[in-house]
């Protein structure tokens, strides 16, 4: 099974990874954008400010194709339990945000499109964790480390997270990421059991 935590820069996402770890040693534990060299390209991207939206989309890409061969596929194939902190819903809520002030041939939808990319290849989370919390608040606590987490920005990302939440109900769960990372940590500990239990 994959089970993916999403949630805005700031929600605690990777603090209830790191807590999930802890509650599942047998799981494999990954995240997006990977350490390798194409998660470097990608890092190196977000540090500039002037980097091409479509071009970063590619990178981002880029690294998805390679951690799914070479941690995600073969983690499933062996039976694991796979968590990743971040995966696919990032791109469709991160670069359709950013894509939205691009040029798309044909009026093209940017969240659509991202979509189809990747349906052409991925492999679809089986669960989902939202980790939900307001703009405002992301912005606040992740202290605006790089452009993807302007406010403004922010609020394209999560209007596009609600949108894949609407088109596909069954597969999320949503937390509320406001209340005190304990209790965050908890619930999303909860919603991991459930799952494994189904
Ligand atoms: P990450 O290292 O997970 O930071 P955080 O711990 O704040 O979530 O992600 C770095 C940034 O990359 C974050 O602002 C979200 C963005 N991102 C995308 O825009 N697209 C993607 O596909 C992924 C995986 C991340």
């Amino acid at each position: 099974m994959l089970v993916t935590l999403e949630g805005l820069d700031g929600s605690g996402k990777t603090s209830a990874w790191e807590a999930l770890r802890e509650e599942f040693p047998e799981a494999v534990f990954t995240r997006e954008p990977t350490s390798s060299w194409y998660g470097e390209s990608v890092a190196r991207s977000m540090g500039d400010d002037d980097a091409n939206p479509l071009a970063e989309l590619f990178l981002f890409t880029a690294d998805h194709a390679d951690h799914l061969s070479r941690v995600v596929r073969p983690a499933l194939a062996d039976g694991s339990l796979v968590v990743s902190d971040r995966y696919s819903d990032s791109r469709f809520a991160y670069q359709a945000a950013s894509l939205a002030d691009s040029y798309l041939a044909g009026g093209r939808d940017p969240l659509e499109y991202v979509r189809e990319i990747h349906a052409a290849f991925s492999h679809p989370p089986d669960r989902t964790i939202y980790l939900d919390v307001d703009p405002e608040t992301a912005a606040e606590r992740a202290g605006a480390t790089n452009k993807f987490e302007r406010v403004a920005h922010l609020e394209r990302v999560s209007e596009n997270y609600e949108r894949l939440i609407d088109a596909e109900p069954e597969r999320f769960v949503r937390v509320d990421a406001t209340q005190p990372l304990p209790d965050v940590i908890a619930a999303v500990t909860e919603h991991v059991a459930a799952f494994t239990d189904d």
